[in-house]
């Protein structure tokens, strides 16, 4: 995929087939370290050793709508091309933790892409599931939890269309601001 933001969508649209009712994204671009993490733990109903000692088998899903399920070993094949690793825990009834590592630097690391759109889409698809975002870079970082802005937020819900151009603005400053700061 031609994007970091498409890969983390897939993986945290696992976390929601799940039963999540709360994903954690952590985005970690150490430039000194040279190291980009991305972090995707979830409370869903998770995956027993069996399912789990399959999960980057093509062939493997519980999906019942599309018979291949590439979303795991496609971002592992992308991580690994990039000197790093895709590993993955889980435990039935509790969640699972999902963490890929990529050489920042590398020619054919993928660039996170569209993250303000990833993210939008992710928060108002699944109303029932909270998201909490954290995504540091050179010591600065930029995060939310809408678990936090829904309680703010009252009986005004998400996807009322003044939250969610507030939204909108508020993530992609937050990422602009994150990449050039001051440039806000
Ligand atoms: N976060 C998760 N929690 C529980 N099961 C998961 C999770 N992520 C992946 N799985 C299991 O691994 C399978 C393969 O996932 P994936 O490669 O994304 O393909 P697909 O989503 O198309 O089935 C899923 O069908 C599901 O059974
Ligand atoms: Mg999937």
């Amino acid at each position: 995929m031609r994007e970091l933001s498409l890969h983390i969508l897939d993986v945290v649209e696992n976390s929601l087939q799940a039963g999540a009712t709360r994903v954690e994204l952590t985005i970690e671009e150490d430039l000194t370290a040279d190291h980009l993490t991305v972090l995707v733990r979830d409370n869903g109903w998770g995956m027993s050793e069996e399912q789990l000692a399959r999960i980057f088998d093509p062939f493997f899903t519980t999906r019942t709508t599309r018979h291949v399920g590439l979303g795991l070993p496609l971002f592992k094949a992308a991580a690994e091309r990039c000197n790093g690793s895709l590993t993955i825990a889980s435990e039935l009834g509790s969640g699972t933790t999902l963490q890929a590592t990529f050489q920042h630097s590398h020619i054919d690391r993928a660039p996170l892409g569209n993250l303000p759109a990833a993210l939008m889409a992710l928060v108002l698809s699944a109303r029932e599931c909270d998201l909490a975002y954290s995504h540091r870079l050179d010591g600065r970082e930029f995060e939310f939890d809408t678990a936090q802005i829904r309680a703010e937020l009252g009986d005004t819900p998400l996807t009322h269309p003044v939250v969610r151009k507030w939204l909108q603005e508020f993530i992609t400053a937050g990422e602009a601001e994150l990449k050039q700061p001051g440039l806000t």
